[in-house]
Parts: C-alpha cells; sequence; structure tokens
C-alpha cells in the first residue's frame, strides 16, 4: 500500500465509525480494490439497508470482510479461527490461497456456518469471505471486533467507487452516510472471487488483479474456469437465473454516456459505424501508440484520452477514468480492446459489461 501519501483517518473517526457500525448504521471505506458500504454482518436491519440503499436484489450475496488481530505479523496469521464463524469445509489448497494472498485482493467463497444469515447470503447455503489489504479497512475491522459486510459503495449497476469523493456523489441526496476517506484506492478494480463451496475445485467466479497463472505460480493450485467444469457439472442449469455473482450480469459498471470497445488501430471504423453522433466524442488511446490523428474526421469533434498499457496501471484508473469521463458530458466514449492474457481479463470482464449497460435509458439494468 502506499501509506506515506494514504491520509489515514484519526482514531476518533475510527472510533465512531466502529459505534455508527455497532448502532447498525451504514460505512463506506475504502479498500485497495473499491470503496465498501459496510454494516454489521450480524445485524439483520443493517443489511437489510444496504439492499434498499444500493437498490440491490435481495439474492445478490454479500461480502463478508474480516481483519486479522494483529496487524504486524501477517505471515503468522492463523485465519482458520477467524474463518470459522463464517465458513465450513475449508480445504488445504484454500487454505494455500489465503496464506499468500491474505490481506489482499481475493475473495473465496465455502460453504456457510448455519448461524450466517441469510439476508447476508442472498439465501444460498455459502458465504463469500475476504481480508481486505488497505490500512483503514483494517483499523475499522478490527476496532469493531467483529466481521463486516460490504458491497461496493455505489447504486446497483454503477460504476464502482474508487475515492471517497465518488461514495459522497453516489448517495448525495439519498442518504446522509459517514465515509473513511482512504484516498485513490490502489488495484482500481474489485477483489478476484474464487469458488471452494463445491468441493476440492477452486473455480473462478470474477476476474481481479490476481490471476489463475499467479495462483498456479505462488501455491501450485489450478483455478478452472467456470467453463471448463461445465460437462462435469450435472446440477449445471439448476438455479441459473439466480444471480451468484452479481458483477456476472452482463450490464454491470456501468457508465451513462454511450462506451464501445474499438479493435487495434481501428477507433476511426468504430466511429464510422456512428454516424449519428457528430459531436463530442472521447477516445482511449493505449499511452505506448502514437496519436490516432483523428482530427481528420470533419464532423466529429475527437478527444484523445492517454491510458496506460501496463494491467495494472490501467486497472488502477479505469474506474476514474470511467467515472470522469461520464461526467464530461462526451456522447460517446470509445476504449481499445484490452489484449488477449489473463493479466488483462479482470479489466476486459469490467469494460465489457461497461460497454454492454451504458448509455442513459439504463434498460438493461431494470431488466436485472
Ligand atoms: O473488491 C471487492 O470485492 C469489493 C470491496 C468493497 O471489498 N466488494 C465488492 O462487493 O465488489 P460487491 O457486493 O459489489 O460484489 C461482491 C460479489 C457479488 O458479485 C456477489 O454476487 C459475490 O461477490 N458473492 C458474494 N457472496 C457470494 C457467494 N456466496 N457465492 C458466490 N458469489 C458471491
Ligand atoms: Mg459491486
Amino acid at each position: 500500500m502506499s501509506s506515506a501519501s494514504t491520509p489515514l483517518q484519526s482514531s476518533a473517526v475510527i472510533n465512531e465509525a466502529v459505534q455508527t457500525l455497532r448502532d447498525g448504521g451504514l460505512v463506506a471505506f475504502p479498500t485497495e480494490t473499491v470503496y465498501g458500504l459496510g454494516a454489521d454482518a450480524k445485524n439483520p436491519e443493517a443489511i437489510q439497508k444496504i439492499f434498499t440503499t444500493k437498490g440491490r436484489p435481495a439474492d445478490h450475496p454479500l461480502i463478508v470482510h474480516i481483519a486479522a488481530a494483529n496487524q504486524f505479523d501477517v505471515p503468522q496469521i492463523d485465519w482458520i479461527p477467524l474463518l470459522a464463524p463464517w465458513a465450513r469445509d475449508i480445504p488445504e489448497d484454500a487454505l494455500k490461497l489465503i496464506n499468500t494472498f491474505w490481506p489482499g485482493p481475493l475473495t473465496l467463497v465455502f460453504k456457510k456456518e448455519k448461524s450466517v444469515l441469510n439476508a447476508l447470503t442472498g439465501g444460498q447455503d455459502t458465504v463469500a469471505i475476504r481480508a481486505p489489504a488497505h490500512p483503514i479497512a483494517q483499523a475499522l475491522l478490527r476496532k469493531f471486533k467483529g466481521a463486516v459486510v460490504a458491497p461496493s459503495a455505489n447504486r446497483f449497476g454503477k460504476v464502482s467507487p474508487t475515492s471517497a469523493a465518488d461514495v459522497r456523489n453516489e448517495f448525495e441526496g439519498i442518504l446522509d452516510l459517514m465515509i473513511l476517506d482512504g484516498g485513490d484506492c490502489e488495484v482500481g478494480i474489485e477483489s478476484t472471487i474464487i469458488d471452494f463451496s463445491s468441493g476440492d475445485k477452486a473455480i473462478l467466479l470474477r476476474p481481479g488483479v490476481i490471476t489463475p497463472k499467479e495462483i498456479l505460480f505462488k501455491t501450485g493450485v489450478h483455478v478452472y474456469l467456470p467453463g471448463q467444469l461445465h460437462l462435469q457439472n450435472n446440477e449445471s442449469d439448476e438455479g441459473a437465473d439466480v444471480p451468484r455473482v452479481s458483477g456476472s450480469l452482463k450490464a454491470h459498471y456501468a457508465p451513462t454516456t454511450p462506451l464501445i470497445l474499438y479493435a487495434p488501430g481501428r477507433a476511426l471504423d468504430a466511429l464510422s459505424e456512428f454516424p449519428d453522433i457528430k459531436s463530442r466524442v472521447a477516445v482511449a488511446v493505449w499511452d505506448s501508440e502514437s496519436s490516432l490523428v483523428l482530427e481528420d474526421h470533419p464532423s466529429i469533434d475527437v478527444s484523445e484520452i492517454i491510458v496506460s498499457s501496463d494491467p495494472a496501471s490501467f486497472a488502477s484508473k479505469l474506474y476514474r477514468t470511467l467515472r470522469d469521463l461520464d461526467q464530461q458530458g462526451w456522447d460517446l466514449i470509445l476504449f481499445p480492446e484490452p489484449p488477449t492474457g489473463e493479466e488483462w481479463d479482470g479489466v476486459r470482464d469490467r469494460l465489457q459489461r461497461a460497454c454492454f449497460g451504458s448509455g442513459p435509458s439504463s434498460k438493461s439494468h431494470e431488466s436485472n
């Protein structure tokens, strides 16, 4: 973490946040991925507030956030007692991932303990858990001495917030929300989610900056893509209409300005497919490429925005860039298709969903 530039909240503010959680209120807080909208994981009314505030359907489960008691002893943390109140049947392979990547941007799904609230798991018999790395998230969790459920702190279907100001904009006029300010999120897209609930196999549910390749390299654990197990899975169609991962809906993370992707070197072609758009278009261009010289286009006012060709830096700025562009009143936003390769899977996934759901009508959100 870039702790030097992180405006750490005073302990008085953290105490106030803890009290708010204990009183059944909501607190928005920074994690290294995106900002979360937190509530006491043991309080059903507080959990209900999250769903109402976000406009999130009740069958979309939440992630339980936990922290180890001692921040100075990371390699020696025994996570098992911390997981015990929430999860059961934790495979050896899951512990290898936990010991390697926690605290960090990795969420694991397990069979749930009986006492875990149904409201939290969307009625499923599994539970998602993660230990965030951000120092403010950890300070909050430690002082609270309990677990906090936290979806991304945005209204359902919208771009996740990566700064305190984003959260404020998201809920302005809707809710007087306590927001802990931890600066800009470093990772920038949501955690990788891996499912260990269906036996000994690890299955990727949501790509993120921690990739199956990195997991294999660092732990020896093979992570399967959902499609790879499909043929072996007899119950594949059962409950197929229940979204296990809300981010898996086609139209998620969507800006209100229409957004499309262009193939390498094909920005002009993409523009010509939209002949009715005659005004302002923002085109994102790789920093590794020379200018597209789009000024040639007679009827369109085009501006270039430079984006990083390094996947981690790109991810870190993706939602920031989408939010900023969305507020600048463009008629269309063009982004380059991310290259193939696992390290781009997380941002490709978010960009494709953002395209699908983009545009002012939000038609696709309502159908979710
Ligand atoms: O990086 C993150 O994970 C952020 C920060 C705030 O921690 N949180 C986040 O939460 O992205 P949310 O609610 O926006 O997305 C959580 C995802 C949802 O897509 C949800 O469906 C999935 O986790 N999830 C939660 N419980 C699950 C379960 N039992 N089985 C499968 N997926 C689950
Ligand atoms: Mg979300």
